[in-house]
């Protein structure tokens, strides 16, 4: 939210959006945004939350999977990610990152929340495994400069805390 809030509001990409509370919030801030989501069910009560927080007239919800961003035209200013790019193959990973290339104007942010891959993985872990941090760097060198990162803990009640980051990208050409 602060990251946002320090810059002009243009066009935003919200990478699975689930219900678009990201989206929504952007809206609400002068954004112009695209949540996509490819479960039917979240792109609905997205577009129903934002019909209610008076915010459907900037934001657009579309039912697709954030490695086909083909059907995304135009230049966005920022990208954000919460919770996404972790469910993601190595292949869509790549379509992803590619899609994102395409799409983020030079300069644009890209922000990035993910659960990494734990030092020393466990063999049952719930949710989706970690993805390995070198594996963002790495592939994100194509394209895009890191500016920050953040490596954290998330914590959740009656789960067993995750290793997690926020990665900070700009696009650059
Ligand atoms: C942990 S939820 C986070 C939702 C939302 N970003 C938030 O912070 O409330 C992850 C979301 O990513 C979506 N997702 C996972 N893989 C996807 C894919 N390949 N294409 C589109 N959405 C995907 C899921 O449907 C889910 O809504």
């Amino acid at each position: 939210m602060a990251a946002a809030e320090a810059l002009t509001p243009g066009k935003a990409l919200d990478l699975g959006c689930g219900y678009g509370r990201t989206a929504i919030w952007l809206a609400q801030h002068g954004w112009q945004v695209d949540g996509v989501d490819f479960v039917p069910e979240a792109i609905a009560e997205a577009a129903r939350r934002a019909q209610a927080a008076g915010a459907a007239g900037r934001a657009r919800f579309h039912t697709g999977s954030v490695a086909e961003l083909d059907f995304l035209d135009g230049r966005y200013d920022l990208a954000v990610d919460v919770g996404c790019l972790h469910a993601l193959t190595p292949g869509q990973l790549r379509r992803y990152h590619a899609g994102l290339k395409r799409l983020l104007s030079p300069g644009a942010l890209y922000l990035l929340y993910t659960r990494l891959q734990e030092d020393t993985p466990e063999p049952e872990t719930e949710g989706p495994p970690g993805v390995p941090q070198e594996a963002i760097t790495h592939l994100f060198q194509d394209g895009f400069t890191l500016d920050k990162l953040e490596i954290g803990v998330t914590e959740m009640p009656d789960r067993p805390p995750w290793k997690s980051a926020w990665f900070w990208f700009h696009r650059v050409q």
